[in-house]
């Protein structure tokens, strides 16, 4: 999001528990981390065909974009918000507005962007030249367009400046978008915090603004709230008094003007949190939080890493940060995952609260490469802003790409960077090779409605824009890179840009020092920003020919729009021949020739090293038997990324039919002898589809004899390793230890689970001590809970309401999922819909995580189906990420009967909409139909080849 952030990781764990009676019964549950996109604005239905852009009519205030006739300058914005209940229980705020403007072309007519506000009188309107403004004729509310628009009886002049000045009142909803609460318990007593979220479109339902990111202005703020509670904003606070009002007492707090900035990117809060601090050479670094979770220590960690990011992009964007404090608060109730709001980011408490003993690595992990993301945009997205939500991509992408190497800074032991190949590449890849795909980069006239701004939020966004940026960046070397990036910045800063002014300056870099490139950076980068999807390249190791073509998930399947660069690329290989780095060679037309990639006896071909091209890579027949080999006989030899890549591409060539499922499968006997993380999790992530397409059938025995058999070496690295009681040193051994525990005890072995539920007993027997290690926890709990009953399942429930560290709450809340008994199952998926049971921004994520769950896969169905209504209805205005929610629930679907299902899903709910699901849902008959496909050409091979493994 703005949202900020998201990562949107999502970690399957296939969890197989043996019981007393030997009864296997498999669990998929996912562990889905909370994504940044997740927003939804609109509750207006759409229908699944893509709705009318169109206006119904060519009047202004029909129009979704602001007509361009008015600037604004500044705004000087008080807010009172209640944090008690009116008499009819409703929580309320009260604003006052005023808002100068300069008139850029003569106009009769005030458009002005207000949702949701209640405008009281008198509205007034001031000239602050010498004319006198207008008098006001009407005022005229257009629920839809979100504007209020006052009519004039004479016409505003062009070249002046007005101010408009409105009294409002607003609701304090706890819908997560706009000016919103959030509430939690605080020793005993219900707490009630005002908090923001406005990207992209709800900081019109805080107080009447030009709503769009070109309409940058400077932002008077003030806050009226109860005394004792702390007021924060962008700003730094620059006056406080105390004032009775209304008969209320209360603290006034004014804050500095802000710089020039867009709307979106504005933030108040009123809470009783505390903080801890650091000074860092005069910059102010602050983190909030809940009065206990400070106390305990949880935002120490975030301190820590905040100033040697913050000192890091410094020096990257060669522009000092443009503001004298930086706030991070972390909020019981907030939809994405962070919000990189100027000076004062916005975070759900698992992004930033981090507590030594009870937090894992990966909890770890996720905060500091958020940090590391939010920051990234305080210079790149909030200095220098994207004009309109069309070029999102770059903000995002680019914001996801240095989060890496933000995080890298601030941890240099863990080689995060190379994880961006798991976490953004291949997992975009998956995506992008649907026809229903959709280019970076999309038409400003066709991202027009805020529930089609809140589209674009999406892993094209992020994940390729972050794939194509780091490829680019690797083929100008990054010392190129950062100096066009920094003259960009230095350019345009306060301003706003389209994409290609990057690109400009990049170019100028290039020029500059002489740099050779095949084409320029706008040639190389319109082929992958303008088209969507990727190619994959097939080498002939025999005759040196190699070509690419558009990959394609489904061959059958043909992208709707043709693509003016035929779906071509120009493609940097880098490669190796048996482990010597040769040359990067450009291919720039469909075929060529490279007459080195021929090989002879014992040498081999290994392109797109260590995946900094965003593309697949396919062989002959004989180097992929070459590279078999090396993977089982001098493992090392090919770089641990590219043991993750082999993997991942054979996988995914096999299901697009370039080469056989088997030797796909192949790809993954060497893992007995790997003890890498990345190689094993890419494996896992391909094998996790063998489970949801088999794990119904005859093939789930022979396929989990198979992987049991290739999890034991590993189990057994890690029991010499640790014993079970070390922590691997190690940032990714740690992840690969979970691994292997997670795999063992799914596919059965005894000593796991002996091990695995023994610790949760004993923590049932004293809950006041968890002998469970941090990292291990997810996978134990879910074990436990499979192989347990209610009694298990309403200890985890004790404990998920008893903890107060909400990177506990959300592994207990996962492993809730994992019970295999249905009614279990049933009551757990009616209390999502309690927001006192289920937090409302924690309710897709446990769907989706009931849905992974083999038992749970129909009764969730079956829920979203009878609830889509209320779902719609009741969560529809920000809260509920649909198109998460949508493919998550059927992602399992591999049949004619749940084709069908869905189909008649989607159109028995055509009058109620999907909202930012739309496309979602039509991604889900896409990949089904796929599905029923795959398993009816596959099965018979597949279960084949598993049989074969088998031990005689
Ligand atoms: C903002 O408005 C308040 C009254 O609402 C006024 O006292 C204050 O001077 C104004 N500040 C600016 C910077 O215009
Ligand atoms: C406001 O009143 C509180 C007591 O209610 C006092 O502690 C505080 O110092 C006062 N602040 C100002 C700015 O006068
Ligand atoms: C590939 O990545 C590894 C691990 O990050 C790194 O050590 C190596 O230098 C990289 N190789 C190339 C050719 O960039
Ligand atoms: C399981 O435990 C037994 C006894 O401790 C040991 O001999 C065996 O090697 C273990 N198996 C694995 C796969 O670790
Ligand atoms: C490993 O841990 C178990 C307890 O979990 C203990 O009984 C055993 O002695 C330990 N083994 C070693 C080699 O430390
Ligand atoms: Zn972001």
């Amino acid at each position: 999001m703005g949202k900020g952030f998201v990562i949107s990781k999502a970690v399957g764990i296939v969890l197989v528990v043996v019981g007393a009676a030997a009864v296997a019964t498999i669990i998929a549950l996912s562990v889905v981390y909370s994504q940044e996109k997740s927003k939804n604005n609109e509750v207006k239905p759409t229908t699944t065909t893509s709705a009318p852009t169109t206006a119904p009519s060519n009047e202004p205030w029909d129009q979704w974009r602001l007509p361009q006739t008015l600037s604004p300058q500044s705004y000087n914005v008080t807010l009172w918000p209640r944090l008690q209940p009116d008499p009819n229980g409703l929580y309320i705020f009260t604003g006052k507005s005023s808002v100068i403007f300069k008139c850029v072309k003569e106009t009769d007519l005030i458009l002005i962007h207000s949702n949701k506000l209640n405008i009281s009188d008198p509205v007034t309107l001031t000239a602050l030249g010498s004319k006198p403004a207008p008098h006001i004729d009407s005022i005229k509310m257009y629920p839809k367009t979100q504007y209020m628009a006052i009519h004039l009886k004479g016409k505003l002049t062009a070249e002046e400046s007005y101010e408009l000045y409105t009294e409002f009142v607003g609701e304090l909803a706890d819908d997560l978008g706009g000016f919103y609460r959030s509430e939690y318990e605080e020793n005993g007593n219900k707490k009630v915090v005002a908090t923001t979220q406005m990207q992209p479109t709800d900081a019109r339902k805080a107080f009447p603004c030009f709503d769009e990111p070109a309409m940058k202005a400077v932002f008077h703020i003030t806050l009226l709230h109860d005394r004792g509670t702390v007021a924060l904003s962008n700003g730094i606070v620059i006056g406080e008094a105390n004032i009775t009002e209304e008969g209320t007492l209360l603290t006034k707090t004014t804050f500095a003007p802000t710089e020039v900035m867009s709307t979106y990117l504005l933030a108040f809060i009123v809470s009783d949190f505390t903080y801890i601090e650091q000074i860092d050479e005069k910059l102010q670094i602050r983190i909030f939080a809940r009065q206990e979770a400070i106390n305990a220590g949880q935002g120490q960690y975030a301190l820590t890493v905040t100033g040697p990011i913050m000192k890091f992009f410094e020096k990257y964007y060669n522009v000092p940060y443009p503001l004298p404090k930086s706030d991070q608060i972390a909020l019981p109730d907030f939809n994405a995952g962070a919000m990189e709001n100027w000076g004062l980011i916005t975070y759900r408490e698992t992004a930033l609260l981090y507590d030594d003993e009870i937090s894992s690595n990966g909890n770890k992990e996720r905060i500091v490469t958020i940090i590391a993301h939010e920051l990234a945009h305080q210079w790149f997205g909030n200095l220098v802003t994207i004009r309109w939500w069309n070029d999102l991509w770059l903000n995002e992408g680019f914001a996801s790409y240095v989060e890496y190497l933000g995080a890298d800074e601030a941890e240099p032991e863990w080689n995060i960077k190379d994880l961006i190949v798991l976490n953004d590449v291949h997992r975009v890849f998956a995506i992008d090779a649907l026809a229903s795909s959709h280019p970076l980069s999309s038409k400003e006239e066709d991202v027009q409605r805020p529930e089609q701004i809140s589209e674009v939020f999406d892993t094209i966004s992020y994940s390729k824009g972050a794939s194509v940026l780091r490829m680019l960046s690797d083929f100008l070397t990054e010392d190129l890179f950062t100096q066009g990036l920094q003259t960009y910045l230095d350019h345009f800063k306060f301003d706003n840009t389209v994409y290609t002014d990057l690109w400009v300056h990049l170019q100028a870099a290039v020029d500059k020092t002489g740099y050779s490139l095949p084409k320029t950076v706008q040639e190389i980068m319109d082929r992958w920003v303008l088209q969507m999807g990727f190619p994959v390249v097939t080498i002939n190791t025999a005759t040196g020919a190699i070509t690419q073509e558009h990959f394609l998930l489904d061959p059958t399947t043909k992208p709707e729009k043709p693509s003016e660069f035929n779906y071509e690329w120009f493609v940097p290989i880098k490669w190796t021949k048996t482990g010597t780095e040769k040359p990067t060679k450009w291919l720039l037309q469909k075929n060529d020739q490279v007459d080195d990639m021929k090989i002879n006896a014992n040498e081999w071909v290994l392109a797109n090293i260590n995946v900094t091209g965003y593309y697949r890579v396919n062989y002959d027949n004989e180097n992929w038997e070459r590279l078999l080999n090396a993977l089982q006989t001098s493992t090392q030899s090919i770089p641990v990324i590219n043991r993750a890549q082999i993997i991942d591409d054979a996988f995914n060539l096999a299901k697009a039919g370039h080469i056989a499922t088997t030797l796909a499968l192949r790809t993954t006997l060497f893992l007995s002898v790997e003890t890498e993380y990345m190689p094993w999790e890419s494996a896992l992530d391909n094998l996790d589809y063998f489970y949801l397409m088999f794990d119904r059938t005859e093939l789930y025995g022979p396929m989990q004899a198979y992987l049991g058999e290739q999890v034991k070496p590993l189990f057994r690295h890690f029991t010499d390793l640790t014993n079970w009681t070390d922590v691997p040193q190690g940032h990714t051994d740690q992840y690969n230890q979970i691994n292997a525990l997670r795999v063992a005890c799914s596919t059965g072995l005894e000593n796991c689970t002996n091990l695995v539920n023994g610790w949760f007993k004993q923590w049932m027997q004293n809950e006041d001590v968890n002998p469970i290690k941090a990292n291990l926890r997810s996978v134990v709990y879910c074990s436990a809970i499979a192989a347990g009953g209610e009694e298990e399942w309403d200890f985890a429930w004790k404990m998920f309401g008893k903890t107060n560290v909400a990177t506990e709450k959300d592994k207990l809340r996962a492993a809730m999922a994992c019970a295999t008994k249905p009614w279990l199952l049933n009551r757990y998926l009616s209390y999502t819909l309690n927001s006192m049971l289920i937090r409302k921004q924690d309710a897709t994520s446990t769907i989706i995580s009931i849905a992974s769950n083999v038992v749970g896969q129909s009764l969730a169905w079956d829920f979203v189906r009878a609830n889509w209504e209320f779902i719609f209805n009741q969560y529809g205005g920000g809260s509920f990420s649909f198109s998460s929610l949508i493919n998550g629930v059927t992602k399992r679907f591999s049949t004619p009967f749940e084709l069908q299902q869905l189909i008649q899903f989607r159109d028995d709910n055509a009058n109620i909409g999907f909202g930012s699901g739309t496309l979602a849902i039509q991604q889900s008959i896409e990949r089904t139909t796929a599905n029923i496909k795959w398993v009816d050409e596959n099965k018979k091979a597949v279960l084949e080849w598993f049989e074969s493994q088998r031990k005689p």
